[in-house]
């Protein structure tokens, strides 16, 4: 059974103050921090590159960095990513012309992998590769945007993820990504869910320390 974690996505963060922001979330208890990386091409949204993860690292975050690629294609930026010092990296299969290859490319760069399943996204995209995953991030929201609504048929979903997973006796983590807040993700966790992507739940709070506590208390 792994620990669960807390993954602040920086996302919702002020970007003004993002080395600030992360150190805060981190003191306030966070696990790792989620970075929303959008292309304007795979997803309708740009948010940032490589070069925040290299500012980040260089500014002293130590804490690992969880890359959740919403780019096509995602060879490059998973090199980049990589090398600009990303711990985790997960990408949209959808998102890569040779999915196999790529998830190769994660490990070779010495970074967990993943694969984000968007909400429409069947679980049978994992029948050849789910064995190769360190996690599997679960979206409950449609990629592109940070404070939607929980979509909450996710939590179907979960339950079948974590069902397979255990048949198969693998060691894969389930991530789940968007609309997660403290009156939902209790649920989440019972389902099966053992690392938590939060955007707005936390960022958009006056007080991180009392939220994550709040967080953790619900997942413990
Ligand atoms: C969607 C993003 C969001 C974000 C979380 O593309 O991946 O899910 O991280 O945002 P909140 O927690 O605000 O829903
Ligand atoms: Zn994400």
């Amino acid at each position: 059974m792994f620990s669960p974690l807390i993954a602040p996505s920086i996302l919702s963060a002020d970007f003004a103050r993002l080395g600030e922001e992360v150190d805060a979330v981190l003191n306030a208890g966070a696990d790792i921090i989620h970075f929303d990386v959008m292309d304007n091409h795979y997803v309708q949204n740009l948010s940032f590159g490589p070069m925040i993860c290299s500012a980040l690292r260089k500014y002293g975050v130590t804490a690992d960095i969880d890359v959740h690629l919403m780019v096509s294609p995602v060879d490059d930026l998973i090199e980049r990513f990589a090398d600009a010092g990303a711990s985790m990296i997960s990408f949209h299969p959808e998102a890569s012309l040779h999915v196999d290859r790529s998830l190769a490319l994660v490990k070779d760069k010495g970074c967990k992998v993943g694969l984000a399943l968007n909400p429409a996204t069947p679980l049978s995209v994992l029948d050849h590769v789910l064995h190769k995953l360190d996690y599997v991030l679960v979206m409950s929201v449609n990629p592109g945007f940070g404070g939607q609504t929980f979509i909450e048929h996710s939590i179907e979903k979960i339950k079948a993820l974590k069902s397979r997973i255990d048949k198969a006796g693998l060691n894969v983590r389930i991530e789940v990504d968007g609309g997660v807040k403290l009156d939902n993700v209790k649920a989440v966790r019972q389902a099966g869910a053992d690392m938590f992507v939060a955007g707005s739940a936390i960022f958009n709070t006056e007080n991180y320390q009392h939220t994550i506590k709040e967080f953790k208390r619900l997942i413990s």
